[in-house]
């Protein structure tokens, strides 16, 4: 199969090349699409065999449900059982944006999206091009990252072609993704609101909603298998090829820490990667040394992350030490996502 990418500078003026993805997801084909988020790999969410085909392009395991996408609030309701009115105020304070919530399902929605579950993941996307795809399309949209399964999901076209050239017949080129990391996964069937996946939309900004928030024990740590509530947190994820490292410690001390392992490291023979910030970059000898950002500004580091770690593999390095990011604010979401692409291997400094 040929991909074609169509790039997307206006959705006015580009209207054309949305209309022709709307009807390839009309006619039960994939399409990849720009999010805020991350790019997604969509299909008629209501259609289980073209949602099966999302499985196979990404060689994902089929216990993982995927995400539905609406563009409008009143989309959500034939999709859900009950819609508690918690949830009514955080789609009006958060919607349209990176926050996903999980619901009771309706009978409408087919088993390949959920995994069997008998919950439902939505969101509405705040990207202009999904919103518009979702609209033209007339149906929701089953999207995961448009990734291949196990990879770091793409904030570029780019990333897309590089994992799925071949296997989808369309890719629509958004530009680069702003949020950079995939959204929030609330829980709104627990007792009290729990986040599955920190993302985007951080525990600090629900708390301030809701006043009683709780974050799913997975978030920081390995969870046991039969314990997790959002399968695709028991999965490797966002790995690069290299083996990551993460060092923890008061911030001279990592990298005190760091300079003796990348000098060890490259003693060996290893080509050695650092993922470090702005206010740290400046102490490193040794190594291939990529910039996440300032750790006064951890939204923008979340959304260097994945191009970051990309990057690294690019340049080949063999070895990447990360610094340990505080886990407030966004810095949850980032240190989620390090902590898994380096299967929570971490060292105190
Ligand atoms: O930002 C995003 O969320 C992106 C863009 C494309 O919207 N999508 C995305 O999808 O990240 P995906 O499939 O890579 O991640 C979906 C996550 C997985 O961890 C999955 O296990 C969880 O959401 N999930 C989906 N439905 C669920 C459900 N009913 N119960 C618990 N977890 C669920
Ligand atoms: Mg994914």
């Amino acid at each position: 199969m040929k991909t074609r990418v169509l790039k997307i500078n206006d959705v006015e003026s580009d209207c054309s090349a949305i209309l022709e993805a709307a009807r390839l997801i009309q006619a039960g084909e994939v399409v990849a699409f720009p999010t805020e988020t991350v790019y997604g790999l969509g299909a008629n969410a209501l259609d289980a065999a073209a949602v099966q085909k999302i499985f196979e392009a990404k060689g994902r395991p089929s216990d993982n449900p995927l995400i539905v996408h609406i563009s409008k609030r009143q989309d959500v309701d034939r999709l859900i059982k009950e819609l508690p009115s918690s949830a009514i105020t955080l789609m009006e304070r958060f919607w349209p944006g990176p926050l996903t919530m999980i619901f009771k399902k309706s009978p409408l929605i087919p088993d390949a999206v959920t995994a069997g579950l008998d919950t439902v993941a939505i969101r509405m996307p705040r990207h202009p091009v999904a919103l518009r795809l979702i609209e033209c399309s007339g149906v929701p949209i089953a999207a995961p990252s448009a990734n291949r399964s196990g990879h770091t999901s793409p904030t570029m076209a780019q990333h897309v072609l590089d994992d799925l050239d071949g296997r989808i017949p369309l890719i629509l080129d958004g530009g680069r993704c702003d949020v950079g990391l995939e959204s929030t996964v609330l829980d709104m069937t627990a007792e009290v609101p729990t986040i599955l996946r920190p993302g985007g939309i951080t525990y600090e900004m629900l708390m301030q909603v809701l006043g009683e928030v709780r974050v799913d024990d997975g978030a920081l740590k390995p969870v046991k298998k039969q314990q997790v509530k959002s399968p695709g947190m028991k999965y490797t994820h966002y790995a690069p090829h290299a083996q990551v490292v993460v060092v923890r410690g008061e911030p001279h001390q990592m990298v005190a820490r760091i300079n003796v392992m990348a000098e060890e490291y490259a003693k060996q023979g290893m080509k050695v990667g650092i993922l470090a910030t702005q206010e740290t970059k400046a102490y490193y000898k040794e190594g291939q040394v990529l910039v996440l950002g300032s750790r006064k500004q951890p939204a923008t580091m979340a959304s260097n992350l994945f191009w970051v770690l990309r990057r690294f593999d690019e340049l080949g390095v063999d070895i990447v030490l990360a610094e340990w990011i505080e886990t407030k604010d966004e810095g949850l979401a980032i240190m989620n996502r390090i902590l898994r692409a380096a299967a929570f291997r971490v060292i105190e400094a």
